[in-house]
């Protein structure tokens, strides 16, 4: 199955396995404020997302890229939404492209449409230090993404067998890159085990991307005859994922992993995240129901957002963290089950 084949059998899956239920999302209620004492326009939606200097407090996660002409299509819708949004955009693996450049146009096209904006390059671990700067090179990347999926490589018949040495690479990169490094799951999610060991390298933010959205087990099951059933149900819900690595980790928090609307992105801030990336909601909105939806979707979130931080009485993003909320169920059952208070 050639590689382009490959890309556009994980959007369609994607599109069609649909997203999950199991962010734990819904575990997560905050306690009305009658007298929240502020007004809509004392809403600042800017993220502190240190050297990452995003605009609004939600992106555009890594996708596609690399499959030809679709994906460049696809590409370049989202880099327009992202334009007309202030959204940041990551690219999907540029590995393709690093090994073959006729591969570049479908992610050289998201700096095309989108000179000025915030735009994240995208490998994963298995790459080197000059690989990393090439992805970024290609595309004038503002910073690098490093993704970890060893549920999905072990669930592809294709996919690696050996992830030794990633630590050690991520370390290498982040010393030695001229952008600031993200390391990011792909919908299982990252553990207070796992943040504890990239606390001690110079990633400045982890993106959780838990479970609960888009779900590469089933999406590589779809691939393959003899099925890992195992691999379906496996993963951090994102929610709990936030938690897990706010404890360990002092950078920016990335919150994703089955993030759908303007609710899940403010109890993502609340439990510490600093932006929300979407990646599934996103793709089905822009192959649904095309470019002007997607862009106006884009705006009620803010909008949704700056209604909610208004009725909860928080200014600011990181202001949500004070705002009083319970936790029930499956999540609070999880954080006990894990010694978290
Ligand atoms: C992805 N994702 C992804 N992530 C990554 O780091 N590199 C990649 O190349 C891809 N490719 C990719 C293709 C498609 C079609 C989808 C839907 C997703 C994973 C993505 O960035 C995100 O981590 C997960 O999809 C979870 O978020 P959502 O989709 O539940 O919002």
């Amino acid at each position: 199955m050639s590689r382009a084949q490959r890309k556009m059998d994980h959007i369609n899956y994607a599109l069609t396995t649909g997203q999950g239920a199991g962010t734990m999302f819904e575990d997560i209620r905050f306690v009305h404020q009658a007298l929240p004492g502020l007004g809509v326009g004392d809403i600042d939606l800017r993220p502190k997302t240190g050297d990452l200097n995003l605009k609004s407090p939600v992106f555009i996660n890594a996708m596609t890229g690399g499959g030809g002409d679709q994906t460049e299509k696809l590409n370049g819708m989202l880099a327009r939404a992202a334009k007309e949004t202030g959204m940041a955009m990551a690219v999907g693996s540029q590995m393709s492209a690093i090994k073959d450049p006729s591969e570049r146009a479908s992610f050289k096209v998201v700096r095309k449409e989108n000179p000025d904006g915030i735009i994240f390059s995208n490998l994963g671990s298995e790459a080197s230090l000059e690989q990393a700067k090439e992805a970024v090179e290609i595309i004038e990347a503002d910073a690098l993404q490093i993704h970890l999926n060893v549920v999905q490589e072990l669930t592809m018949p294709e996919g690696d067998r050996d992830f030794k040495g990633a630590l050690e690479r991520i370390q290498h990169i982040s010393e030695s890159l001229h952008v600031p490094v993200i390391v990011k799951e792909t919908g299982f999610g990252i553990s207070y085990e796992t943040a504890m060991k990239l606390a001690g390298t110079k990633v400045a933010a982890i993106d959780v991307s838990g479970y609960g959205g888009t779900n590469f087990a089933k999406i590589e099951n779809e691939r393959r005859a003899k099925k890992l059933d195992y691999f379906q149900d496996w993963g951090i819900p994102t929610a709990a994922a936030i938690i897990e690595v706010k404890k360990a980790f002092d950078g920016t928090v990335l919150a994703s992993g089955g993030i759908k609307n303007a609710q899940d992105i403010i109890k993502s801030f609340l439990l510490g995240a600093d932006a929300a990336g979407l990646a599934g909601s996103f793709l089905k909105l822009a192959v649904d129901e095309g470019e002007s939806k997607l862009i106006e979707s884009v705006f009620e979130l803010h909008e949704d957002l700056a209604m909610m931080m208004t009725a909860l009485g928080a200014s600011t993003i990181r202001g949500i963290q004070d705002c009083p909320a319970i936790i029930t169920g499956n999540l609070a059952n999880y954080l006990l089950a894990r010694g978290f208070d």
